[in-house]
């Protein structure tokens, strides 16, 4: 029988990197969603659309097909994989997610993706909006410092431009615009196992989630 894992937590706590590499152990699907709302964010700045801008986005979102292939996002037809990975859309998608409109109009897209099979789903709200019925639930934080830390030489090691404290003042006024926007804000969903991983290797948290869902599956 299939089944849905949804983690949650705030920016940089190695949810996508754990959550892919998880999907990969257990052989089934992963759902990126913040890659969902990078991609509109990007499309709607791109038609400067802003987020206050409720008629014109309202026409924009209807217009707007967003698709997932292959963990690629297409816009309209179009590979955004790689241009919504970058520190502007970080911001754009962190203000555009605050809308309730662009909440809404992602549901769907989010929740049919269940259809195809056992899927790992990884976002702010993926056990409580999403897939509130989910079967595993997990909640991964990391305090901000460490957070920074790991942003920080994951774009070293790709020969990006890295400043320690920048980054760090970002990702507390991501956490600040996330955890206390009105929709949908970022928090611990119901029954999710919380995991700080502020001292804790990613191998480790894999394997942690690993042996919890293979230890519940072998007695269902
Ligand atoms: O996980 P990420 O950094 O790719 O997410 C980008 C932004 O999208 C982040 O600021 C929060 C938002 N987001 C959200 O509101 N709900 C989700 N399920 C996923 C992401």
């Amino acid at each position: 029988m299939s089944y849905v894992i949804t983690i949650d937590g705030p920016a940089g706590a190695g949810k996508s990197s754990v959550a892919k590499n998880l999907a990969l152990k257990l052989g089934i699907k992963y759902l990126d969603t913040g890659a969902i709302y990078r991609a509109i964010a990007l499309i709607l700045a791109k038609s400067e659309i802003k987020p206050d801008n409720k008629e014109f986005l309202n026409e924009a979102l209807s217009e707007i097909k967003i698709e997932l292939v292959n963990n690629e996002v297409l816009v309209n037809g179009f590979d955004v994989t790689g241009e919504i990975r970058t520190p502007e859309v970080d911001e754009l998608s962190s203000l555009y997610s605050a809308v309730p409109e662009v909440r809404k109009a992602l549901l769907s897209l989010q929740q049919e993706q269940k259809n195809y099979g056992s899927i790992i789903a990884e976002g702010r709200d993926v056990g409580s909006v999403v897939f509130p019925d989910a079967r595993f639930k997990f909640f991964l934080t990391a305090s901000p410092e460490a957070r920074a830390r790991r942003r920080y030489e994951q774009r070293l090691s790709k020969n990006q431009d890295a400043d320690y404290e920048e980054i760090l003042s970002a990702i507390k006024s991501r956490d600040e615009n996330d955890s206390h926007r009105e929709a949908a804000p970022l928090s611990i969903p119901d029954n999710a196992v919380y995991i700080d991983t502020s001292d804790m290797s990613e191998d480790e948290v894999i394997n942690f989630i690993y042996e919890h869902v293979k230890e519940v599956l072998s007695k269902s």
